[in-house]
C-alpha cells in the first residue's frame, strides 16, 4: 500500500506540517537529515500534539515528546512512551505513506 502524504518541498526546514490521514492527523517534518511521519496523537490520553521548540507537546495535560526519537520527555505519559511513526518513504519528489512494500 501507498498513500502520498505531500510533496517533499511542502515539509518545513523546522517544524511540521500537519496533514490529514484518513480521517485522522499526522505530523510530517524532517529529523536528522530525513522526514518523519507521526500520529498526531499524545500516548497519554490521545490528544493532539502540537509541535514548539523543537518538541511535540500536548495541550491536554502537558506531555512532551522528543521529536527525533519520540520519546516522552515530561508530563504524565509513560517514561517509556513513544510516539507513534509511520513508515514513509520519499519517491519522486513526494512522501508517500508505505505499508507492506
Ligand atoms: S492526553 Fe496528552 S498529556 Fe494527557
Amino acid at each position: 500500500m501507498r498513500h502520498r502524504l505531500c510533496a517533499e518541498s511542502d515539509v518545513p526546514e523546522s517544524g511540521s506540517i500537519v496533514l490529514p490521514f484518513f480521517g485522522r492527523e499526522v505530523h510530517v517534518y524532517r529529523s536528522g537529515g530525513r522526514i518523519r511521519v507521526a500520529a498526531n496523537v499524545c500516548v497519554h490520553f490521545g490528544g493532539p500534539l502540537e509541535c514548539k521548540d523543537g518538541s511535540f507537546v500536548c495541550p491536554w495535560h502537558g506531555a512532551s515528546y522528543d521529536m527525533d526519537s519520540g520519546r516522552a520527555t515530561g508530563g504524565p505519559a509513560r517514561k517509556d512512551a513513544q510516539l507513534m511513526f509511520l513508515s514513509s518513504r520519499v519517491e519522486n519528489g513526494d512522501v508517500n505513506y508505505v505499508w507492506g512494500e
